[in-house]
């Protein structure tokens, strides 16, 4: 048996749908573990961008199982919306498990999560929008509804109904938003039940068996390690858990069962949304990281930050992940600069080097980076298969974030397409 989970190790958009992409056909089982449709990625298929958001690219290959797990928030407009788009394009859903205790992502949340955003006006989070802080919410106040409760119009009935006592207050007398019935609520996902019911099942015993009995099993986290609830950039995070953790809280499948832990990072960094990010450029280097690695959001279209590569982040992610390898994404895009620079420590306001993330808060939001410079490759590397095909210089750098990071880069990713990726070590 093998489980193998995916993360990403910096703030989300590490290119972890391509490699998930590449890897998904070795794979049975394919299982997001946490968030919702905030996240996403495109795969091509027949030469057509699909957009993915919440389904596992798992299913783009009719031999394995893609599921979601309970980690996840659902919202089953948007499932639904997804599954017919795949339909359309003559791929098969039937496959498609969705646990029971996945929490629902209901209307009133997109309402409260761009209320409380506006609300919070220059210190907003930058949320997408989607309604998934207001469901985690609602989960760890023990006021959510989940998948299950789908399959019973009167208990759905029941926990909607008391939901909305207190949220339908807080929607129109602190926000000045429309309440919501109980009696429309109730309709409307009845009808979603009758499309989503097929899919709906225990999962955790389901992947528990299939790695008992020698199947593969890979976890895809969307975010990043920097976007976790409980050790990212916290308030500036997602409301779950992006970190390898999480794999096993969000399935019902226990950590001795995962075999590898492999951290998707890109060959510099870029952040969507607010707070800390020690090296970002506000200069012409940054604008090449955004032109010429297209670095706009899948979900929301926004322009994302960018900077330089930031080992000491890597190394963090390292140690909470329990990395044992890395995927670096993206390299090609650094074929653009002469030089180019690795961020390897902080200096604190008091002019204190830091070799490791500060604990503290405002301690990263000061920190200011030490970059330690590297000469660049300036060549086209996009055909490059093999480690020994790309330049000296490049083979350099991965040498150099391999042993920053302490954890072997296993997958060099040189362009978009699947082909367009260097294998050094296999997974399973
Ligand atoms: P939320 O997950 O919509 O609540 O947003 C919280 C923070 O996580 C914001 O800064 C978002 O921009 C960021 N975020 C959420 N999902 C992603 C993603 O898939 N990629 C990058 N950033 C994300």
């Amino acid at each position: 048996m093998a489980g193998v989970v995916l993360v990403g190790v910096q703030w989300g958009d590490e290119g972890k749908g391509k490699i998930t992409d590449l890897l998904a056909s070795q794979f049975d089982y394919v299982v997001r573990f946490q968030g919702g449709n905030n996240a996403g990625h495109t795969v091509i298929y027949k030469g057509t961008k699909l957009q993915l958001h919440l389904v596992p690219s798992g299913i783009m290959y009719p031999q394995v199982i893609p599921a979601i797990g309970n980690g996840c928030v659902i919202d089953p407009e948007v499932l639904i919306k997804e599954i017919e788009m795949l339909n359309a394009q003559d791929i098969s859903t039937d496959r498609l498990l969705i646990s029971t205790n996945a929490h629902l992502i209901m209307p009133y949340h997109k309402d409260l999560d761009g209320a409380s955003e506006r609300r919070l006006g220059t210190n907003e989070i930058g949320t997408t929008r989607r309604g998934i802080g207001p469901a985690y919410r609602d989960k760890a106040a023990r006021l959510g509804l989940r998948m299950q409760d789908l399959l019973d119009r009167s208990i759905f009935r029941e926990k909607v109904t008391a939901a909305l006592v207190e949220t339908n207050d807080v929607l129109e007398k602190i926000y000045g938003l429309d309440p919501y019935s109980v009696d429309d609520i109730t309709a409307e996902f009845m009808e979603y039940a009758k499309i989503l019911e097929p899919h709906i099942i225990e999962l955790s015993p389901v992947l528990n068996d299939a790695l008992d009995s020698g199947k593969n099993v890979f976890f895809e986290g969307a975010q990043g390690t920097l976007l976790d609830i409980d050790h990212g950039t916290y308030p500036f995070v997602t409301s779950s858990n992006p970190t390898a953790g999480g794999a096993c809280v969000g399935t019902g499948v226990g950590p001795t069962k995962v075999a590898r832990v492999l951290g998707i990072s890109k060959a510099y960094i870029t952040r969507v949304g607010s707070g800390p990010f020690p090296t970002e450029l506000f200069d012409a280097d940054g604008d090449t990281f955004i032109d010429v690695g297209h670095e706009y959001g899948t979900t929301t279209g926004r322009k994302r930050r960018a900077g330089w590569y930031d080992a000491v982040i890597t190394k963090y992610a390292a140690q909470i992940n329990g990395l044992t390898d890395l995927a670096i994404t993206k390299l090609d895009v650094l074929s653009a600069f002469p030089t180019i620079k690795i961020c390897v420590a902080y200096e604190d306001a008091r002019g204190v080097r830091h070799t490791t993330v500060p604990g503290h808060q405002s301690a990263f939001h000061h920190a200011k980076p030490i970059y330690e410079e590297m000469k660049g490759w300036n060549v086209d590397i996009t055909g490059a298969r093999t480690f020994e095909e790309l330049p000296q210089e490049a083979q350099d750098y991965i040498a150099r974030l391999e042993e920053l990071a302490g954890v072997p880069v296993s997958i060099i990713a040189v362009g978009p397409d699947r082909e367009q990726t260097i294998i050094r070590r296999s997974l399973i």
